[in-house]
């Protein structure tokens, strides 16, 4: 079977996935761009770009993946649903390039979009979100592409096969946590970690 795989999930040293206040003009609140600090400086995101250990783990991301699913909170800010307008936050060409499932209570009609990425909307649960998007990746990976509440609920769920995990060291002290409710969820997975000359430390679960 597939796996439902996570790559590249930024939280903050006291756990959060995203900031508090999350808007038009601030998808992460009032983290801004400090949870990815490290991906930017990498050759991956940007030629020049560094080519240590944080790229080797960023160009995971891609490779194997046949559909992604993410939550209405990455899709968009709070309020986007009232915009019968609004195709996500990444412009015509969303760097995808995939089927990407988005679940929400505020489902729409499918939007397609240039280079392979068509956004499909779920309200169900995250076991039927995963049977949809196995579907549509024929025999490659599912991403879950986040935020931290829908890899929460993924994780609560025991869905999650592959997650990795980058501790970046700033206390946001605000927004949305990724661990809440997942006592112990640990001993399901073998756990490495690799710390990184950026500062950030890389934490890959592999399940057992
Ligand atoms: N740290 C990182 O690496 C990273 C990666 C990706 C995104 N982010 C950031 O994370 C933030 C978004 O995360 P978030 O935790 O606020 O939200 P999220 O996980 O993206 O989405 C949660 C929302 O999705 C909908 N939803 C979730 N499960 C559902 C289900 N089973 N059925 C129907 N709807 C469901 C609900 O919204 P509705 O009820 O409104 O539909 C829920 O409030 C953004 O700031 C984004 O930029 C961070």
């Amino acid at each position: 079977m597939s796996l439902a795989r996570v790559h590249n999930f930024s939280i903050s040293l006291d756990g959060f996935g995203t900031g508090a206040g999350q808007g038009p003009d601030a998808h992460f609140g009032h983290a801004g761009d400090r949870l990815h600090q490290w991906m930017f400086a990498t050759q991956w995101w940007e030629a020049g770009g560094t080519a240590g250990v944080d790229d080797v783990f960023v160009q995971r991301h891609d490779p194997g993946i046949g559909a992604e699913i993410m939550g209405a909170g990455k899709f968009g800010h709070p309020g986007w649903h009232e915009d019968p307008d609004w195709k996500g936050a990444w412009g015509p060409n969303p760097p995808f390039h995939t089927p990407v499932f988005v679940l929400t209570h505020h489902t729409r009609p499918s939007i397609e979009m240039e280079g392979g990425t068509t956004f499909h909307f779920l309200d169900t649960s995250p076991a039927e979100a995963l049977e949809t998007a196995r579907k549509a990746a024929g025999d490659q990976d599912v991403r879950i592409g986040g935020g931290p509440t829908v890899i929460r609920e993924f994780l609560a769920a025991r869905l999650i096969d592959h997650l990795h995990v980058v501790v970046v060291p700033v206390l946001l002290g605000r927004g949305v946590r990724l661990w809440d409710g997942l006592e112990g969820v640990e001993k399901d997975y073998k756990i490495e970690q690799t710390s990184s000359p950026s500062g950030v430390t890389h934490l890959s679960f592999t399940r057992a």
